[in-house]
């Protein structure tokens, strides 16, 4: 029997901890619980929300409707080839453990992803990238219930739509879809990718001179660790902006103004533009209003240092986005989901 609470707190269940409540509240641990939850009269024609780890959402307010927890475990090796071998994973099982256990089994392909927070489920729908890597990279597929039929659909890479920090999940599909397991393709000679320049600094430091899968883990946690703040004790929801993507001509009207501006050619010719150093150079990192505010190391990050209401972070970030706009004629949009 699923149970429901009312007027609930959710503040413990996002990583951003700001005191807010859900007017229904449940978890669900498999696909048949999910179902029941789906089709009782209690949740009929009310708004519904995933929740997964909870790192990638603000909450400007309480949440009228039903939020449900997703607590979906498991990890299975669906298939083992000579090179490959593939797993499929809950979508509940927390992202970073789902790392390590790959790379306690000397599985390569996500190791430059260690220490991102959330859970498994939300890693495709906004294909969650570091380091050089992104989760499309070994992605082999998902299954999600479909809110409307509820069947449970297969997508397979090439239907998600990848793009940076987005899939079809977070466009066309938006709401329509409950993501269940997430198939992963790892490799056991894998080729490894280091040359995100973070990477190949920290490894020298440690004194590795041959990488490994758990090299570049450990490499990963240490930048990660030293740069951003651990939302267990600082809020927070990872970098809040993304970085903007601009066409060559406005880039290099851009780079004739501001000749360090920190930027990543793209392959079809665009320029991607750090927004946390364009947030840095107009003086908002470390600020502090009250007890939120940008983080000290990162200026795409920001934190909630106590009890700080989500409107407020919000609405900081909308002066940021002004400000970045006034000097640079770029308008950030933000990575982070806003309720
Ligand atoms: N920079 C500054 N000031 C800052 C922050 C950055 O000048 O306060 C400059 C850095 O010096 C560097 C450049 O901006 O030249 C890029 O910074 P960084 O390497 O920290 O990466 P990022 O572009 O800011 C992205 C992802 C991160 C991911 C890192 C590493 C986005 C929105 N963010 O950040 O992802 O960990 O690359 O690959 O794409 C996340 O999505 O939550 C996240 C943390």
């Amino acid at each position: 029997m699923v149970q429901f609470e009312y007027n609930k707190s959710i503040q413990e269940y996002t990583t951003f901890g700001v005191p807010v409540k859900a007017e229904l509240f449940c978890t669900f641990s498999s696909v048949t619980e999910l179902k029941e939850i789906l089709s009782d009269k209690r949740v009929e024609n009310k708004p519904q929300l995933i929740l997964g780890g909870g790192s990638n959402m603000l909450f400007t307010k309480n949440f009228e409707g039903v939020v449900l927890k997703n607590e979906i475990l498991g990890k299975t090796t669906l298939k083992e080839t000579e090179k490959e071998v593939f797993i499929q994973v809950g979508a509940g099982e927390n992202w970073h453990e789902f790392v390590l256990h790959c790379v306690s089994k000397n599985l390569g392909g996500i190791e430059n992803l260690s220490l991102i927070p959330g859970n498994v489920g939300a890693s495709p729908m906004q294909n969650i990238g570091a380091y050089g890597v992104e989760i499309k990279d070994v992605f082999s597929s998902l299954q999600a219930l479909n809110l409307q039929t509820l069947e449970i659909e297969e997508f397979e890479n090439e239907d998600c739509n990848f793009g940076y920090r987005e899939s079809i999940f977070k466009n066309t599909h938006k709401g329509k879809y409950i993501i269940t397991s997430v198939t992963f393709r790892l490799q056991k000679e894998p080729v490894f990718n280091t040359s995100y320049g973070a990477i190949e600094a920290q490894l020298n430091t440690m004194g590795v001179t041959e990488p490994s899968v758990k090299a570049i883990s450990d490499a990963v946690i240490a930048i990660r660790t030293s740069k951003l703040p651990d939302p267990k004790e600082i809020g927070n929801a990872g970098s809040f902006f993304k970085n903007p993507v601009i066409d060559k001509k406005s880039f290099e009207v851009l780079l004739d103004k501001f000749p360090s501006i920190a930027h990543y050619p793209q392959p079809d010719g665009k320029e991607k533009i750090a927004a946390g150093w364009l947030i840095d150079q107009l003086g908002w990192k470390g600020k502090t209003i009250g007890e939120y505010g940008v983080h000290k190391n990162q200026a795409l990050v920001l934190v909630n240092y106590g009890e700080s209401e989500g409107r407020d972070i919000y609405n900081l970030s909308s002066e940021i986005i002004d400000s970045v706009k006034e000097t640079y004629g770029i308008e950030l949009e933000r990575e982070v989901n806003i309720y």
